[in-house]
């Protein structure tokens, strides 16, 4: 019994802020870069619209959104340096660590990353209020006001 109540307590305490760290990193990453906010709206609007759940059915057509879910977890490690082992050559992307004591949740966690971030955004639009900064020669940036 005692061996089960810690199992359980191991996949909660992985499984949790894990994921809703991820949640965050990415509309973090998103609210510094409106272009990628911008990009993510079209591919929505021209898929899915406002007026429905989005469901797992609609993940290959979310590619663009899918793209940002990797690149938030390239650049925001959260589990830096797995624990006590390391890898014998560079590896570049291992969100998940990787062999025998890699995640048991990566299936679990990229469904709910998918479903919470795509939902979240086609639900609600940006909040923050952008200052578009033009350079002329056609480059644009956008900064927070
Ligand atoms: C974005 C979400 C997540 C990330 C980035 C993540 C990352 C990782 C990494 C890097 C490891 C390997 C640690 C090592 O090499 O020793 C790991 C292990 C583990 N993860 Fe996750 N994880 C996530 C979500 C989850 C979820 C949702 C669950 C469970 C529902 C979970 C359960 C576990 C467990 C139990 C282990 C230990 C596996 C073992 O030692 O055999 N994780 N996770």
């Amino acid at each position: 019994m005692e061996q089960l109540k810690n199992a359980c307590l191991d996949i909660w305490a992985a499984g949790s802020d894990t994921t809703t760290n991820t949640i965050t990193w990415t509309v973090l990453y998103v609210l510094h870069h409106p272009e990628v906010a911008i990009k993510m709206y079209e591919e929505l609007d021209a898929n899915i619209g406002g007026g429905r759940l989005i469901t797992l059915n609609d993940k290959h057509k979310l590619s663009y959104i899918s793209a940002v879910i990797n690149e938030t977890q390239r650049l925001a490690n959260i589990v830096v340096n797995p624990f006590i082992h390391t890898t014998t050559t560079d590896v570049v992307f291992i969100p998940f660590g990787t062999g025998k004591r890699s995640c048991i949740g990566e299936g679990l966690a990229k469904t709910e990353l998918f479903l919470f971030i795509a939902n979240i955004y086609n639900q609600f639009e940006e909040y923050l209020q952008y200052r578009t900064v033009n350079f002329g020669c056609g480059a644009v940036r956008y900064e927070i006001s």
